[in-house]
């Protein structure tokens, strides 16, 4: 399966430099795309040409020079990073990153970067088990890195202890599969969640088995990939809420189980249980979701289908129906997954193609999908 992550990979100046050159071809085979930045020591272990030959690009060892800057600047290369992994981390690059000294490029890039930093040490034992490093470490974690290993076992140095950097399939193991962290940095995502209630009476009202899980758990994911997310509640007053805010924003996701009718006249007083029988008149509701695709400058819109048959063939005829950019499709009514579910699997159909998400709890479910609609909305918007 291909990831496509962008891959900064720093290497510094230890023995282990050389199982970074098998860390490169672990991540291009599995689909990452990946440059190299070399602290000047760390050169002196492996030759920049054996990581220029794995990475397929050429390697970065210098802050101040013009030729490098010119090919690809500093501030560029932390751009570009989806990931920032320091493989192996010395004692000094450790020290350096966790108190913010910038005196060359790996440890300007460790400042300049905003991705997710995983750092994997290897030094000899007594240094790795000294106190100050173990504060260093200890800071660099309180700064949101992620410290893989060391290993404990035999050292180049002929020492037994912790110290080993982690074999590169393990470190490779490690990194998150593609970060959802920025991915709708600067976007406005607009997202209807729950169901709604259409009062009968001052205390009765028409609802459905919607918790609202999969909304808010899509908000938070969104929040997550650096949206601003504007929070929209009442069942009512849904549909004004929506179109007030629908053409300012970048998408618009329709999470909510939106009533379908709604009781034609509210009943200003509790009504009595007198008849042994009773109607209630409902009225068609406006269809939100269908509305906010008609908007001249309607955002990128996407759709839920909660089905009991058909899904696919339901979900299919609303995307187009609705003339939607995107629509997650799932089964309710069953016993797995749905309404007030923890956990929930996904049929995603957009017009050129579809992708299945698998059964998983609501939270990595809504990161999966706001990633996929962060791809569809960037090629929407590059085509
Ligand atoms: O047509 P159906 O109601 O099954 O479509 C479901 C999708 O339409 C959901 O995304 C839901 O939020 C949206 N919808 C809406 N307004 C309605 C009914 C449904 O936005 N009145």
């Amino acid at each position: 399966m291909a990831i496509n992550r962008h891959i900064l990979l720093g290497v510094s100046g230890g023995i282990a430099a050389y199982k970074a050159a098998e860390l490169v071809r672990l991540l291009r085979k599995q689909g990452d795309e990946v440059r190299v930045v070399m602290t000047e020591s760390a050169t002196q272990f492996v030759s920049p040409l054996t990581f220029q030959a794995l990475s397929g690009n050429s390697v970065h060892t210098e802050l101040l020079n013009a030729q490098e800057e010119n090919a690809m600047g500093h501030i560029n290369l932390a751009r570009w990073a989806d990931v920032l992994l320091i493989a192996p981390a010395t004692a000094n690059i450790i020290a350096k990153c966790s108190h913010g000294l910038a005196d060359d490029l790996l440890s300007t890039l460790y400042l300049a970067v905003s991705c997710p930093v995983y750092i994997a040490p290897a030094m000899n034992q007594a240094m790795w088990s000294k106190t100050v490093t173990q504060e260093n470490v200890a800071k660099l974690k309180g700064q949101g890195v992620t410290i893989i290993g060391p290993e404990s076992g035999e050292q180049a140095c002929g020492d037994t202890g912790f110290g080993r950097m982690s074999e590169p399939a393990f470190i490779c193991e490690q990194l998150v599969a593609k970060p959802v962290e920025r991915c709708l940095q600067g976007l406005t995502v607009l997202i209807s969640a729950g169901p709604t209630r259409e009062p009968i009476d001052p205390v009765r009202y028409i609802t459905n088995r919607s918790s609202g899980k999969m909304g808010y758990a899509l908000a938070h994911a969104a929040l997550k990939a650096g949206a601003t997310v504007i929070y929209v509640e009442t069942a009512a007053e849904m549909y004004e809420a929506v179109m007030a805010k629908a053409s300012g924003c970048d998408i618009y996701i329709g999470t909510a189980a939106v009533a379908d009718y709604s009781p034609d006249v509210i009943q200003p007083q509790k009504i009595k249980k007198h008849a042994s029988q009773t109607t209630i008149i409902l009225q068609k509701t406006k269809d939100i979701l269908a509305a906010v695709a008609k908007l001249d400058s309607c955002p990128f819109t996407v759709g839920f289908a909660a089905e009991t048959e058909n899904l696919e063939a339901y979900a299919q005829h609303k995307l187009h129906e609705k003339n939607l950019d995107m629509i997650a499709a799932n089964w309710v009514g069953r016993e797995q997954g749905g309404f007030d579910s923890e956990q929930n699997a996904l049929q995603v159909f957009w017009k050129t193609g579809q992708k299945n998400l698998a059964m998983m709890n609501k939270t990595q479910l809504a990161e999966q999908l706001i990633l996929l609609c962060a791809e569809r909305f960037n090629e929407k918007n590059t085509t």
